[in-house]
C-alpha cells in the first residue's frame, strides 16, 4: 500500500486487512460536500488570521473548488488506502496542487474535522425530515377535512369502544407529527454547533479565529469545550431518537392500515398503486407498503441502540469507535426521508369506506355509554346507570338485539326514565356529534382543530 499521510513515524507498513478494516471511506464519502465545505471554510479562515498567506490560501481555495465540482462531476475516486474522507480529500488534493495541500492541515485536526462533516452533514438533512412530515401533516388534514363526519368505531383494547369521527382520528396522527417536528426542531439547536478549532482535544496554539470559520460555515454556535467538541455525538443520538419515536408513529398507522384493508375489517381501500400481488394466488392485494414502514422502524430503533451502546464506555475525547456513529445515521436518513413520502402517497390515495365503517358502530353496543349517559342526565347516579345499561346490554346479547332495536317497553322495563327521544341519542353519528368537549370528537371540535392545524401549517 502507499505511504499514509500520517505515516512519519511508522517503519512497518500496515496489513491489508488492517487498512480494510479500518477504512471508513466506504460510508463517509457521503460527507464529501461537507468535507470540502469545511476545509473551505478552515483555509479561509487561516488567510484571515494570517496564520498562512494569502498565495497559498487562495492556491487552496481554488484546489478545493476544482475538487468540488469534480466530485459533482462524479470524477473523483478514492481509495482505502486513504482510509477516509478526509484523508481522500487531501491526498487528492495534494496531487492537484502540490506539497502546498499539506498546509490546509494546520490549527486543524481530522477529530474536529470529522465532527464538524457530520455536524453539517445532519443540518443539511434535518430541514428535508421537516419538510416531509409537514406534506404528511398537509395530507392528514385534507383527508380529515373531508372525514369530520365519517363515523367509525373507536377503540380500546382493540374492541369497539365508542364511536368517533374518522376525521378526529386522523387528526390525532397530525398531533403525533406535530411534536416530532418540535423535537427535530431541537435536535437542530444542538446540531448547529461547531466543533472545528477544537483541533484533536485541546484546542491549538495557533492564533485561530473559530467565530470566524463558524460564519462561514452559518454555524449559530461554536462548541465551548475542545473535549466535548470532539467526543459529543448527542446530535446524532437525538435524531436516531426522534428518528425512532417518528417511525413508531408510522408504524402504528402502518399497523391500523393493514388491519384495516383486511377481509374482517375492510374501512379502508389502498390505491393499487401502493399494493403489491401475489406471485401464486390471483386474489390477492397486499399493503406491502404499510409493512415494509411497519417494518423499518426496527432498523432505525437498531441504529440507535447501536450508537447508544457505542457510546456508553467512551473515555474522553475522540476514539475510534466514534467511526461507527455513520453508518446508522445515514441509514436513518435513507430510510426516514422515503418512509415518509411512501406513506404520505398511501394515505393520500387511499379510500374510506365510509358505509362499512358506520356499519360497524350499530351493531357492537358501543352506544351503550350513551344510554347510560342519558339516564346520568336524567338523574341517575352514573355508577347506576352503568349498571342498568350493563344488563340491558347481556339481555341484547342474549336476545340478538342491539340498543337501539329494543322496544321503548323492553327499556323501560330497566328504567322508566327511558323515554321516546332515547333512539337519537343512541344513532352513531350523534354519539359523535355530540360529544362537544374540548378536544373531543365532536363535530365542531374536529373542525376546530383543523381550523387550527392550518393556522400552524401556514394555510
Ligand atoms: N474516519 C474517522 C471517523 O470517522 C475520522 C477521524 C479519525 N481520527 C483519528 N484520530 N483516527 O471517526
Amino acid at each position: 500500500s502507499t505511504k499514509k499521510l500520517w505515516g512519519g513515524r511508522f517503519q512497518e507498513q500496515a496489513a491489508q486487512w488492517v487498512d480494510q478494516f479500518g477504512a471508513s471511506i466506504s460510508f463517509d464519502q457521503l460527507m464529501a460536500d461537507e468535507d470540502i465545505e469545511g476545509s473551505l471554510a478552515h483555509v479561509k479562515m487561516l488567510g484571515h488570521t494570517k496564520i498562512l498567506p494569502m498565495a497559498d490560501v487562495d492556491q487552496i481555495v481554488a484546489g478545493l473548488n476544482g475538487l468540488r465540482e469534480d466530485l459533482h462531476a462524479g470524477k473523483l475516486r478514492f481509495t482505502v488506502e486513504n482510509e477516509d474522507i478526509h484523508m481522500n480529500i487531501e491526498a487528492l488534493l495534494t496531487e492537484r496542487i502540490g506539497p502546498v495541500a499539506g498546509k490546509l492541515h494546520t490549527a486543524r485536526s481530522r477529530n474536529d474535522q470529522v465532527a464538524t462533516d457530520f455536524h453539517l452533514y445532519l443540518k443539511n438533512r434535518l430541514p428535508q425530515v421537516i419538510d416531509e412530515i409537514t406534506t404528511l401533516q398537509k395530507t392528514l388534514v385534507e383527508m380529515a377535512e373531508k372525514n369530520v363526519e365519517t363515523i367509525m368505531p373507536g377503540y380500546t383494547h382493540l374492541q369497539h369502544a365508542q364511536p368517533i369521527s374518522y376525521g378526529h382520528y386522523l387528526m390525532a396522527y397530525y398531533q403525533m407529527l406535530k411534536r416530532d417536528k418540535e423535537r427535530f426542531a431541537f435536535n437542530m439547536k444542538h446540531t448547529d454547533i461547531m466543533p472545528l478549532g477544537a483541533a484533536a482535544l485541546a484546542g491549538t496554539t495557533f492564533p485561530i479565529d473559530r467565530e470566524y470559520t463558524a460564519k462561514e460555515l452559518d454555524f449559530g454556535e461554536v462548541y465551548p469545550n475542545s473535549l466535548d467538541a470532539v467526543s459529543d455525538r448527542d446530535f446524532a443520538l437525538e435524531f436516531l431518537s426522534n428518528s425512532s419515536i417518528l417511525m413508531m408513529h408510522l408504524s402504528r398507522f402502518c399497523e391500523e392500515i393493514s388491519m384495516w384493508v383486511s377481509h374482517e375489517f375492510k374501512y379502508l381501500e389502498l390505491s393499487d398503486a401502493y399494493t403489491t400481488g401475489s406471485s401464486i394466488m390471483p386474489q390477492k392485494k397486499n399493503p406491502d407498503m404499510a409493512e415494509l414502514i411497519r417494518g423499518k422502524s426496527g432498523r432505525v430503533y437498531g441504529h440507535l441502540i447501536g450508537l447508544l451502546s457505542t457510546m456508553k464506555s467512551l473515555p474522553l475525547a475522540y476514539n475510534k469507535d466514534l467511526q461507527e456513529d455513520k453508518e446508522g445515521t445515514f441509514d436513518t436518513v435513507k430510510t426516514l426521508l422515503p418512509s415518509l413520502k411512501v406513506f404520505n402517497g398511501m394515505l393520500k390515495t387511499a379510500k374510506p369506506n365510509v358505509e362499512r365503517m358506520k356499519q360497524a358502530t350499530e351493531n357492537d353496543f358501543s352506544n351503550a355509554t350513551e344510554l347510560a349517559d342519558y339516564l346520568a342526565a336524567k338523574g341517575i347516579p352514573f355508577r347506576e346507570a352503568h349498571g342498568i345499561v350493563g344488563k340491558l346490554v347481556l339481555k341484547g346479547i342474549e336476545t340478538h338485539q342491539n340498543l337501539q332495536d329494543m322496544s321503548l317497553e323492553e327499556l323501560q322495563a330497566a328504567s322508566p326514565k327511558i323515554q321516546e327521544d332515547v333512539y337519537h341519542d343512541l344513532k352513531s353519528e350523534v354519539a359523535v356529534e355530540r360529544r362537544h368537549s374540548f378536544g373531543g370528537t365532536g363535530f365542531d371540535q374536529v373542525r376546530l382543530q383543523i381550523k387550527n392545524a392550518k393556522k400552524e401549517l401556514g394555510e
